[in-house]
């Protein structure tokens, strides 16, 4: 709970869906305040007043039996109500309309007009309602259906095979069978929007340059609480997130009593090394190293299996940072660490059961039990958010907008087994690449780019000398989510520039492709 972040807002009572995120995300996008809760969760405590509830779609038919039930709290709030397919089921339910399952299913794009008449009762000039006059595009993904409204229901809108939206108790109660959250409902943000601002009458904006007085108030109530528990310890994984938590704990409680630790697992790029130096000079935190690459070089010996590979960076990292943390624990009360909302909401902590979506594993991930209490000043912020608190805390754009790096770092970069001399040649040629990209302005256009050390040797020629050497390959692809990825359209100019300055710059490689595959069928990262 976040007492100060914001006064008054909706919330999203999540069962389960896998768009429920979206829900608040485009919610937030239009300055509307907005937080998950667990449909199980007896008598949640908001932090703000709460206008409206809107309840997500979810996997439950209310049809069947062990279905997640609508909590009461939700009706005695005595504020308007939105459902999301699932949620839609649950309202008619509730108000004594029918459910059925089968026949009526409908996946996917497809079309819905309003029926006439109703776009009346929901006021003139509410143009997203009046789009509903002609076909209308949204997303559909349900196999309940309703039968029978409640009485006093009205069917706003109807696709070819169900009733599309319906609304009740003088609009006050709206039911949509589709997701406005996705993006393939045609002006579905704006709805929700429309929900907010027309029928919760919510005024006040969220604004996210707001945040950093609410987050200061709030961490103070919150230690003051505990105060006894002193000093503030933050893992650090060179990353956006722990770099935003460590500035911000640093301003508000001063560098005497918040430290950060980052592990060099011996398996990060340049730039990450030299930004933890920026942080701990520029913006004055008290930052220590862990220097732990022995001991990774050391268990990673042969082993060329990349799941196995990944098992032991992993573990390694939690068992460094165990050591760490058990020999430090009477100097620190709090664990500080850069969780974010989107992570909150994926392991199931903002809403429905726990259910991980997240299977990669990241090595910035803590060891399960920590002699702390843990903080987690970023919790109820989504990533852009993130960003832009870390622009009003000074730390340098090239850090907050660097590209994803995956937790096992350049471990799943070097394929095969992995030892001190590949990393280094792999860290050479990776600083090339991505300094050419900064260099001509092609690296924030791209999602994600780096270098791959493959296991192969290549025979070549420089000045009069046969070389035989190994061979990189350049990958760059450009995503909006990582779970698909198209090939970043470099010019065959720009891609030999760049093999040119590796091959002269870096003795030990003599070969550079570009991986021209997209995911799927491949995946970003080679291991
Ligand atoms: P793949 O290779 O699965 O990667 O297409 C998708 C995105 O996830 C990043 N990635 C990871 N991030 N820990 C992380 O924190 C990991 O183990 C991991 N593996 C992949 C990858 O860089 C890309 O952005």
């Amino acid at each position: 709970m976040n007492q100060h972040l914001h006064k008054e807002g909706l919330c999203v009572v999540d069962f389960g869906s896998q768009y429920t995120h979206l829900i608040a995300r485009k919610l937030r996008e239009h300055q509307i305040y907005c937080e998950c809760v667990s449909p199980v969760e007896q008598q949640p405590q908001f932090g703000y007043k709460v206008s409206g509830v809107i309840l997500s779609g979810g996997p439950d038919s209310v049809a069947q039996g062990g279905a997640r039930v609508l909590p009461p709290w939700v009706m005695s709030l005595q504020v308007p109500v939105l459902g999301i397919c699932y949620g839609m089921q649950l309202l008619v339910e509730y108000f004594g309309g029918e459910v059925g399952s089968g026949q009526q299913r409908e996946y996917g794009a497809t079309q819905i007009a309003s029926v006439d008449n109703t776009e009346l009762s929901l006021g003139h000039g509410i143009t997203v309602w009046k789009g509903f006059k002609h076909p209308h595009q949204v997303w559909m993904s349900h196999g309940d259906h309703i039968i029978t409204l409640p009485q006093g229901f009205v069917v706003v809108a109807r696709s070819a095979r169900a009733i599309a939206a319906c609304m009740g108790e003088h609009g006050r109660v709206i039911g949509l069978q589709y997701h406005p959250e996705v993006e393939h409902t045609h002006r579905g943000a704006d709805f929700l929007a429309y929900f907010a601002r027309q029928v919760c009458e919510i005024a006040s904006e969220w604004q996210p340059s707001s945040m950093l007085a609410a987050l200061r108030a709030d961490l103070t109530d919150q230690l003051n609480e505990d105060d006894n528990l002193g000093r503030i310890l933050v893992a650090c994984s060179g990353g956006v997130d722990s770099t935003v938590t460590l500035v911000l704990l640093t301003q508000i409680f001063g560098k005497q009593r918040v430290h950060g630790v980052f592990v060099n697992t011996g398996l990060l790029r340049i730039h990450d090394l030299e930004r933890m130096e920026i942080l701990g000079t520029e913006l004055d935190v008290s930052l220590e190293v862990i220097p732990a690459e022995d001991v990774f070089y050391q268990r990673l010996k042969e082993q060329a299996d990349p799941e196995a590979k990944r098992r032991i960076i992993g573990a390694t990292f939690i068992d460094v940072f165990s050591d760490y943390s058990q020999s430090h624990q009477d100097a620190y009360g709090w664990l500080a660490q850069g969780t974010l909302y989107s992570d909150v909401i994926e392991s199931g902590g903002g809403g429905a059961n726990p259910r991980l979506i997240k299977t990669h594993h990241n090595v910035g991930g803590l060891p399960e039990v920590v002699p702390f209490k843990i903080l987690e000043p970023l919790r109820a912020l989504f990533k852009d958010e993130v960003r832009q608190l870390g622009q009003e805390l000074g730390i340098p754009h090239a850090m907050l907008w660097q590209h994803p790096f995956p937790g096992p770092g350049l471990g799943v970069r070097i394929v095969g087994a992995v030892d001190a001399v590949k990393v280094k040649l792999l860290q050479q040629a990776d600083k090339i690449y991505i300094d050419y990209l900064i260099e001509h302005q092609l690296y924030d256009q791209i999602w994600q780019a780096f270098c791959v050390l493959l296991p192969v040797k290549s025979v070549g020629v420089m000045g009069d000398r046969r070389t035989y050497e190994w061979v990189v390959s350049l990958r760059a692809i450009t995503s909006t989510d990582a779970m698909t990825a198209q090939v970043a359209d470099i010019s065959i100019k720009h891609l030999s520039q760049v093999a040119e300055r590796i091959v002269a710059a870096v003795s030990g490689i003599n070969r550079v492709l570009y991986d021209v595959t997209t995911k799927p069928p491949a995946t970003i990262e080679w291991e």
